[in-house]
């Protein structure tokens, strides 16, 4: 006998709720090895040590949206305004003009500033990213913010509040964090547990010589390939070599 199987008819809204936006990082080559982007509204924790390109990747990523009409923020702890612009600039990437445009907001607070604005559930960030329709923000570095926290357990509760905010705020966020280049590194924060993504960048000598390698650790709903594949910050900025492959650890 057949068994009379009962097959619920897919809910409008079910099949509205699989369908995920894209967002591109600008990144040269990033972006179909990700299925196309970031997917909106996640969170990706950029983890490297110093010099291996974090600032460059989130501003690169910030830029996209700029050009593709977006309002973006930039929130640091250590980037000095003039200094990050003229590092830009090199780039032939001019946040000056998305400034003075309304576009882009360069916020400098101190960690003691976030923890504040955290506890009072988002402050005046909330009020720009809902008065701008603010789609992407940074935070450089999420470290520093961390390292306020003594022990474990009030940094891991610090973390999740910060992610919350951050899910509340409705962006795409991208947050570098102060790495060195090995993995096991990362896994003394919280951080990694909640982000949705995470990307490392590597700068290791081989054969007298720096080189730039990228792995993405961890990317949710997303086939994404595994291998560390090097990269160059050129002229353009960051461009990833999906083709050229790092083989030793
Ligand atoms: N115009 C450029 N062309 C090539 N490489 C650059 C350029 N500007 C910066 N770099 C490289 O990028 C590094 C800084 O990257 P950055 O994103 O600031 O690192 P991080 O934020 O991880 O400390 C520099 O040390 C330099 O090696
Ligand atoms: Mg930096």
């Amino acid at each position: 006998m057949k068994k009379r199987v009962k097959q619920a008819k897919p809910k409008k809204s079910a099949t509205r709720s699989t369908k995920v936006t894209r967002i591109k990082t600008g990144i040269d080559h990033l972006d179909t090895l990700i299925g196309g982007g970031l997917i909106e509204k996640s969170i990706t924790l950029v983890a490297g040590g110093a010099g291996s390109g974090k600032t460059i990747f989130a501003m690169q990523f910030l830029l996209e949206g700029l050009k593709l009409g977006e309002s973006c923020i930039y929130l640091t702890f250590e980037e000095k305004k003039e200094k990050l612009y003229g590092d830009m600039a090199g780039f032939g990437w001019n946040f000056e003009k998305y400034e003075n445009d309304k576009h882009f907001f360069y916020l400098e607070h101190s960690p003691e500033q976030v923890k504040a604005l955290i506890e009072e559930g988002g402050g005046t960030i909330d009020q720009l990213i809902s008065k701008k329709k603010v789609t992407r923000l940074v935070i450089d570095s999420v470290t520093s913010f961390y390292l306020l926290y003594q022990d474990e357990l009030s940094r891991k509760e610090a973390g999740l509040a910060l992610f919350e905010l951050i899910n509340k705020w409705g962006c795409t966020a991208v947050l570098t964090s102060q790495a060195a280049a090995r993995k096991d590194d990362l896994l003394n924060t919280s951080l990694e547990f909640e982000a949705d993504s995470i990307i490392l960048l590597y700068h290791f000598r081989a054969r007298g010589e720096r080189k730039r390698a990228l792995e993405i650790l961890k990317m949710r709903g997303t086939s994404h390939s595994n291998k560390t594949m090097m990269f160059n910050i050129t002229k353009a900025g960051i461009v990833v070599h999906p083709g050229q492959i790092l083989k030793s650890s």
